[in-house]
């Protein structure tokens, strides 16, 4: 009779050992799942529900803009890495948010007493291809709206937009908090192409075109998207000073969520951290990490952590527990952090050392909501960087943010292994640097892990995510392990 794999994993602990993903194996049980049918659907934090549990690490060599804009369209989401100027960090934002233009939140306006030959001036000088433009009063008070309809109405060139707008009173309008579906419904309902959206004191704050929102509502199943119909996306912003710099300059542009990252979440300046970003930014969630243990993941959440990273030298580039010599085996790791945070709503990112899907069915059976991935993801078009070749073989670069060169390049990765002011060349790398193989488009590797994590579902009898966490498990020997790789085979293609 075999053990519920919480149970194993607790039973481990209480002996003082810890376990790996490959120590354990899943015991498949009756099913009534088909693959297909399983909902991978996970959480990315408190208000960021994934359709599929990826997250795409915050390093230099996975995620910028494209592996973000990637992954939310995947149902997933990424985190844009810290090593890069502030500024440079709030345009990758930007670029995600306005990816899918299902709201134009600053619409071009004009004023009504210029005439209609200024506005095709006006056109024609900026390269706009539109010819819908709100009217605003000298305070952006929406007074009317000019379409095509009024160009061609109105011959005389000279006519004033004032004259020629429909105003105010008659226009089909919503509120700043009007969603794609809703401006969809308003839209059809009263046979308009154009929906502004004004705030209470008729301010202008937003514009929804139908042919952008149908674009929008019919393209984005499995999106992961914001109540306005844009991709979600987070960005990792470190610790204190640079992270409250950070932080305003990326609430400005819509980030969903900020990541307080460093190699060890339990201390003073992370706590502070994620307690003065919460307070300051309530409606944006927190993740913090990474920690290992169950008391740095309650003071965590404790601090106001709407997620948290779990993982202290589990990543295929670290190096942290051969140098420092702390950590904890991945698999149990999660396991006390999932358990610490058990009824709190907080879910828990297993981050780092997933190599195969398998790894992310016993991620997600432990009681993890996500996973976050580096290596997997690295060697796609969507990361970073060129392709390179080695003896022949396509790679791509993949080094860790302790690693010699993320230390001597970015004053992110000296912070956060806590090497600030250590003179160039003098640093302690904790991680390595090196090449991963070439994976052509994410999409094919997000298919290949997510059939995975379905046919793990099936083999637990697992609907949801929830239902794996019923599984039972073992622990297996190095001859299982050695039994459950291929073997006594000369394989086409080696890993
Ligand atoms: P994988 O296994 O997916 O791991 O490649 C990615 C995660 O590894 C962490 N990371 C590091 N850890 N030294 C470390 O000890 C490093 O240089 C380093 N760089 C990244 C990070 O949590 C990432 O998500």
């Amino acid at each position: 009779m075999s053990l519920s794999l919480q149970a194993l994993l607790q039973k481990r602990a209480d002996d003082g050992f810890a376990l790996a993903y490959s120590d354990l194996l899943l015991e498949p049980a009756h099913s009534a799942v088909m693959p297909r049918d399983a909902d991978p659907s996970g959480r990315f934090s408190r208000t960021i529900p994934l359709s599929v549990p990826f997250v795409s690490a915050a390093m230099s060599t996975v995620t910028t803009a494209s592996m973000a804009i990637a992954m939310a369209t995947h149902g997933g989401i990424g985190v844009i890495h810290p090593a890069m100027d502030p500024e440079e960090q709030r345009k990758m934002v930007r670029k995600v948010k306005l990816r899918l233009n299902g709201l134009i939140d600053t619409p071009v306006t004009i004023r009504a007493q210029i005439s209609l030959e200024e506005v095709r001036q006006l056109r024609e000088d900026k390269g706009y291809g539109f010819e819908t433009f709100p009217v605003v009063d000298d305070r952006d008070r929406l007074v009317g709206i000019i379409t095509s309809n009024d160009f061609k109405f109105w011959p005389d060139p000279s006519t004033l937009v004032s004259d020629a707008m429909t105003p105010y009173e008659k226009i089909v309008h919503g509120k700043r908090s009007t969603t794609p579906e809703e401006a969809r419904t308003l839209m059809r309902t009263h046979r308009v192409r154009v929906l502004p959206l004004v705030d209470d004191d008729r301010k202008l704050v937003g514009l929804y075109v139908s042919s952008d929102v149908e674009r929008v509502l019919g393209s984005r199943k499995n999106y992961t998207l914001d109540a306005q119909g844009h991709l979600r996306v987070a960005a990792s912003i470190g610790t204190l000073e640079d992270a409250y710099k950070r932080a305003e300059l990326l609430a400005s542009v819509g980030c969903d969520a900020f990541v307080v990252g460093t190699a060890h979440a339990d201390t003073q300046g992370v706590l502070e951290t994620v307690h003065t970003l919460k307070h300051t930014y309530p409606h944006i969630d927190i993740v913090a990490g990474n920690t290992s243990y169950d008391e740095g993941a309650k003071r965590l959440a404790q601090a106001g952590a709407d997620g948290i990273l779990v993982g202290q030298g589990p990543g295929s580039i670290c190096t942290t527990r051969i140098v420092a010599g702390i950590g904890i085996p991945q698999a149990s790791a999660v396991f006390e952090c999932v358990q610490a945070l058990k009824g709190s709503g907080v879910p828990i990112i297993a981050d780092g050392g997933i190599t195969t899907s398998g790894d992310i069915v016993k991620a997600l059976a432990i009681g993890a909501s996500a996973v976050m991935l580096g290596g997997l993801l690295a060697g796609t078009d969507e990361a970073p960087g060129e392709k390179v070749y080695v003896n022949g073989q396509p790679m791509k670069e993949y080094f860790g943010m302790g690693s010699g060169r993320a230390m001597r390049e970015h004053a992110a990765s000296r912070k956060r292994y806590g090497q600030q002011g250590i003179p160039s060349g003098k640093h302690t790398p904790e991680g390595v640097e090196g090449r991963v193989p070439y994976r052509g488009p994410i999409e094919s590797v997000i298919n290949e892990l997510l059939g995975g994590v379905r046919s793990g579902m099936g083999y637990l009898g697992a609907k949801t995510i929830e239902d794996m966490r019923a599984a039972h498990a073992v622990q297996i020997t190095q001859a299982g392990y050695v039994e459950s790789r291929p073997h006594n085979i000369y394989l086409d293609h080696s890993e």
